[in-house]
């Protein structure tokens, strides 16, 4: 079995952060999504695994390289427009061959793996196997009918009327059976080939699709909010290990990880947190709920429920909760006007202040 994970998209939804990184290399816990996804992908013990990049194809190569840290084997598959799911299947013809495979979205969270689903699709080999989730809204997702058996009877992407509440969430099985389906379709009313489409076309002509329900927590990481629940979610499952150094006057409460190089000085932590390694904290309160990445530095601030990326700084402010800091961003006190606020954001930059 080989896997496919979709890495090419844009992420509006995730502004202004994906002006400057692609959304799928967004820590969570201090571990980018994608490394995330391809964590569950290798627990299957699949290695061989190709991953279609777009416009930010080279941070992705940066940041994974050839693969051999994380246990497998990438090969970049180039998508110049994103023209949808089913055409990525389409441009990965040739690094697929006549393989089963595991589809993936690169943005997607599933903490409680899927070895039960992958094991369930390579005991009954049906065509396909589409991975469903009960959501409250499911207008925004691929929506499947099913029968009782988990036979999908009819997927449809983006209902305006869905006929269940079970959500497409983002992970399929395939048998090459797939490749005939993704050649055969029409761009959708959006301008994309939809795999849902595809897989709806084997529904059509005969071919047997299944439905595994995934029960665990899921979440596609589109929006800021998201990534933030996410990092909670998993925050929640630390266990504290201590790398860096932390002096006689600092305090750690609960589960707290301190990367190497780390410095922890007249400060509070109260976890669940994790902290990169190289990063200062000093006479601040962190936690709980928050990762801070490496090389941070951060002083005389309180923090709760938050993510800091590498290399920020974030100096005298003692109230900041449920915020997303971006890489080598900085804040501060003013260094010669004490009595306004000076800001420098950039496009799409969200900022809440207390009134
Ligand atoms: C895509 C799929 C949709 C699926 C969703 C999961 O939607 O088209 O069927 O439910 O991913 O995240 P998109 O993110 O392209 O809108």
């Amino acid at each position: 079995m080989k896997a496919l994970v979709l890495s090419g998209g844009s992420g509006t939804r995730l502004r202004p952060f994906s002006y400057s990184m692609p959304k799928q290399l967004i820590p969570v816990v201090n571990k980018p999504v994608l490394e995330h996804v391809l964590d569950n992908i290798t627990a299957l013990g699949v290695t061989d695994i190709g991953i279609i990049v777009g416009e930010r194809a080279d941070e992705i190569r940066d940041a994974l390289g050839d693969g051999a840290q994380l246990g497998a084997r990438l090969t970049y598959i180039h998508q110049d427009a994103p023209l949808g799911l089913a055409h990525c299947v389409r441009l990965a013809r040739t690094f697929l061959g006549d393989d089963d495979f595991i589809m993936y979205l690169g943005d997607n969270m599933l903490p409680g793996g899927i070895k039960d689903i992958a094991a369930r699709f390579t005991a009954e080999r049906p065509a396909a196997q589409v991975v469903v989730h009960q959501v409250p809204d499911p207008r925004a997702f691929g929506v499947a009918e099913l029968a009782d058996d988990d036979t999908v009877v009819r997927l449809v992407e983006k209902p305006e009327h869905p006929g269940s509440d079970l959500a497409l969430i983002g992970v399929y099985l395939f048998t090459p059976a797939i490749h005939e389906a993704v050649a055969a379709i029409e761009p959708s009313p959006r301008g994309e080939l939809e795999i849902t489409d595809a897989i709806q076309w084997l529904v059509t002509h005969g071919a047997e699709v299944k439905a595994a329900r995934y029960t665990g927590y899921w979440k596609d990481t589109g929006r800021a909010q998201d990534v933030l629940e996410c990092n909670r979610r998993l925050l929640a499952e630390l266990t504290t290990h201590i790398a860096g150094d932390v002096d006689a006057t600092s305090e750690l409460i609960g589960p707290v990880v301190i990367g190497t190089g780390a410095r922890i000085v007249r400060s509070r932590i109260t976890g669940p947190v994790v902290i990169g390694a190289g990063t200062l904290i000093e006479d601040s309160h962190i936690g709980p709920d928050t990762s801070i990445g490496d090389n941070c530095v951060l002083r005389a601030s309180r923090l709760v429920d938050s993510i800091v990326m590498n290399g920020a700084s974030i100096v005298h402010i003692p109230g900041l909760t449920g915020s997303l800091i971006g890489r080598a961003a900085t804040i501060g006190p003013s260094d010669h006007d004490q009595a306004h606020h000076r800001l420098v954001v950039g496009d799409h930059t969200h900022v809440e202040v207390a009134a």
